[in-house]
Order: C-alpha cells, then structure tokens, then sequence
C-alpha cells in the first residue's frame, strides 16, 4: 500500500510468473468457457487463440514499459504523463482506474456462479457480500504475501490441470473445427474470452518487491502470458470434449460440469472450490490495485485530495477502498458475468490501445531512455507490434454488440464528467519535468 514502509526485494522470476498467472486466471476461463463454448462450439480455442494474440502483442508494449519504468503502479501514471494532451492523459488514466472496478464487479460475479451451484443464493447478494468482505480486508491493510499467492496459483493451474487430464483419453472424440454460428461465433466468443487475459497489466505493481525488476518483470510477464495461453486452448479443448457445448453454456460452473464427467461428484466439489479461491483471490488482487490508482491520482490533484488520505491507524487508503468498492458495487445488479466481463473488455481494450500508442510516443520524444527490454520487430522508432496491438485491440472492438459498446462507453463518457469538475490536475506539468529527466540521463 501506498505509505507503507519500503518493501523488500524478495520476487524472484519464479514469483514475478506465478503472481502474473495468479492475476490472469479468475472468472474468465472458470466461468466464460461455458458462454464462449455456447457461441463457438468444438472451435472455442480458437477464440483463446484470437485473444492470446491480442493480449501478446499488447503485453510485449507492457513489458517494454515495465522495463523503462520498474515502479509501483508506475504505467498508469506513466500512461497519464506520456501524451501532450491533458484531456486525453486524464482519460488514459481513468480509463484504466474504472476498468479494474469493473473487472472487480465481473469477478466477483463469477464467484457467486460457483457459489451458487453448490448452496442455491442470489448471485448479486453474494457478489456484493464479497466485494464488502474483500474490502474490508484491504482497508485492514492485510497485504497477501508472495507465499500465499504462490500457493492460490497452483491452486488457479491445479483445477485447469485437473480438468484437462478429465479430458486426454477423449481427446479427439469430437469435432474442434466447427463453430455453430461460423466466424462470427468464434469471434463473439473472443470478445468474451479475452476477459481471461486481462490482469497481465498487474505484474508492474510488484515492482518494488522484485529482485532485478528490469529484467525479471518484462519477462515474467510474457512467460505468464505463454503459460495462461497454453492452458487456456487446453481447456477450451477438453471443456467441449467432456460436455456438449450447449450444456456448458447455461452452466453456472462449466469447469466443475465438465470434470465431474470423468472423475465425477468429487471432481465437481474440489474444482469448485478451486474457482472460488481463484476468483476471490483475483478479486482481492483488484480491489487494492484501484484503491492504489485512486491514491495515486489524487496526490497528483487528479481525484479529490481527500481521497489519497492514508488512514493513521491502518496504514491504508481507506476513502479510496471505499470508493472503489461503491464504484464496483454500481455494476453489481446487472447480474449477468458475462455482460459485465464484455464492459471490462471493452474498457481494457481501449487502455490497451492508449497503451501501444504510449510506447510508440515515448520511442519518439524520449528515445535515448534506458530500456532493459525493447520489443524487437522495429521499423526505426516503430514498435511493430504496438503497431499491431492497437490495431488488433480496434479490430476486436468492432466485433462488440451494441449493447456491450453502448454500456463500455459509459466508461470513457464518466471520465469526460469527471475530467469537467477536476480539470485533470497536474498531469502535464509533471510530464515535462519526468521528460526533461529522461532525456539527461
Ligand atoms: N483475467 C481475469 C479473470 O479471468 C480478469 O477473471
């Protein structure tokens, strides 16, 4: 937490992966698979597929990023400091604020799928309960430990594992080329599946606490990435190899439906609380990502000053929990996982895209910059493959339906509102100085 005494450097590459792994795996392979199976059929890894390109190009922008800047929280700021405009930096960094709330929300929706398939609830009760709970924990400043997360990781691989090893001997007993709906069902399941890879991002925020964090973070961020993609198209196989793709869809814990065909009733049970654990860990992990972004922004006179206050007793951001836990709560009625997962993607895809233009902005104006990592594929100060990210990230946004894009767009639109009454603060000012300093080094 902000505040905090300094942490010590104890993340190794080992931590940097499993902590990145721990981040991306939550509600969207436990519980969009199901939706994503529905629309796609046997071919719904290709839908992984679509989505871990995505998330490659726009992680490799990350990890140049992460190299140039090894801080805490460091590329929303960055973000906001790296383009000349003031409006559009402001909303850089919103957009990156409101997304993680959302993702929040989504998640712990998923939760409250598998939580209601084993004890009959009401699935907004039990979001907004975790959310609550979860808040609570923050505010009380319990900071996971590097250890604890290591071991809700294995916990987020052990129940995919287990539920391609359901799947090997029937491997091959249906069809993974056939989509029922053709290309649009491969790509509308894209849109729900690149849900799974949001959370790479989260790596720089272990940046202090990492040994060597110019090398370690860049590549444990794209190891973690590799891991999730190769899991993820695993899943995406045996899901539909163990249970018809209609059956997946109306699942509310299509993991635990499709495992328990093989190993039955107690594969059901262990694969649920896998996702319980996973989901409400990933949960927890956003939660004081936002307040940190809140924090952050209101010191920079981004967000109201009372916000960044840091409680005496607790060491932690309270206002900024809260806020960001009554921001996540407002999506919680919708209800629907799936609906609010469409809302972070969209919102995560246009940071992402804001993100590949930051890197391209900042190879012209601060070119003589130490970058430990630099994406390779370059035409001059041209990153490829930002190139490509943001290209790719427009591309899958206009395969959104209109409800998702109308609803994604009150993102942006809140931001503009909030952008009206705080004028965005100092951003620009910092940003000369931060150039200034980059190019004397
Ligand atoms: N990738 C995260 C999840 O699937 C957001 O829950």
């Amino acid at each position: 937490m902000p505040g905090a005494p300094k942490l010590h450097r104890v993340a190794g590459l080992f931590q940097v992966v499993t902590y990145g792994v721990g981040n991306i795996i939550g509600a969207g392979i436990y519980v969009l698979v199901g939706a994503a199976s529905g629309l796609a059929g046997g071919a719904v890894w290709m839908a992984f597929l679509v989505g871990a390109v995505i998330a490659l190009f726009t992680g490799l922008s990350y990890a140049e990023l992460v190299s140039m800047y090894p801080r805490d929280a460091s590329e929303y700021t960055y973000i906001g400091r790296a383009y000349g405009n003031k409006a559009l930096s402001f909303l850089g960094q919103w957009m990156m604020l409101i997304t993680e709330m959302v993702a929040a929300a989504a998640v712990s929706l998923g939760f409250a799928y598998y939580f209601q398939s084993i004890l009959p609830s009401s699935i907004p009760l039990v979001a907004a309960g975790l959310l609550a709970a979860l808040t609570i924990i923050a505010i009380k400043g319990i900071k996971q430990s590097l250890t604890l997360n290591t071991v809700l990781s294995a916990i987020a691989i052990g129940g995919l594992l287990i539920v391609i090893a359901a799947a090997v001997p029937k491997f091959g007993s249906v069809n993974y080329t056939i989509s029922p709906t053709g290309t649009a069902g491969i790509f509308g399941a894209a849109i729900l599946v690149f849900f799974a890879y949001i959370g790479f991002d989260n790596i720089a925020n272990l940046a202090e606490e990492t040994k060597r964090p110019q090398r370690n973070l860049p590549r444990g961020l794209l190891i973690a990435v590799a891991i999730t993609t190769v899991l993820y198209v695993l899943v995406g196989i045996s899901a539909v190899t163990l249970a018809a793709p209609q059956k997946l869809a109306v699942s509310d814990a299509p993991l635990a439906l499709a495992a328990s065909a093989t190993f039955g009733s107690t594969a059901y049970d262990v694969l649920t609380l896998a996702a319980l654990l996973t989901t409400l860990n990933t949960v927890l992990v956003m939660l004081i990502t936002s307040s940190r972004i809140v924090y952050g922004m209101s010191n920079e006179g981004v967000l109201p000053k009372a916000l960044g206050r840091i409680s005496k007793r607790t060491g932690t951001p309270i206002l900024a929990s809260l806020f960001t836990f009554l921001v996540a709560l407002l999506f919680i009625p919708i209800g629907n996982v799936g609906i609010v997962a469409k809302i972070t993607s969209f919102g995560s895809l246009v940071v992402f895209i804001i993100v590949n233009f930051a890197l391209l902005h900042l190879r012209r104006t601060a070119p003589h910059f130490k970058r430990p990592f630099k994406v390779p594929l370059n035409i001059g100060w041209v990153s490829v493959t930002a190139v490509l990210g943001a290209v790719s990230c427009f591309l899958l946004l206009t395969q959104f339906d209109l409800l998702s894009i109308g609803l994604g767009l009150l993102l942006p639109i809140s931001g503009m509102i909030v952008y009206v009454f705080t004028k965005g603060g100092k951003i620009l000012e910092i940003d000369k100085k931060l150039h200034q300093q980059h190019e004397k080094r």
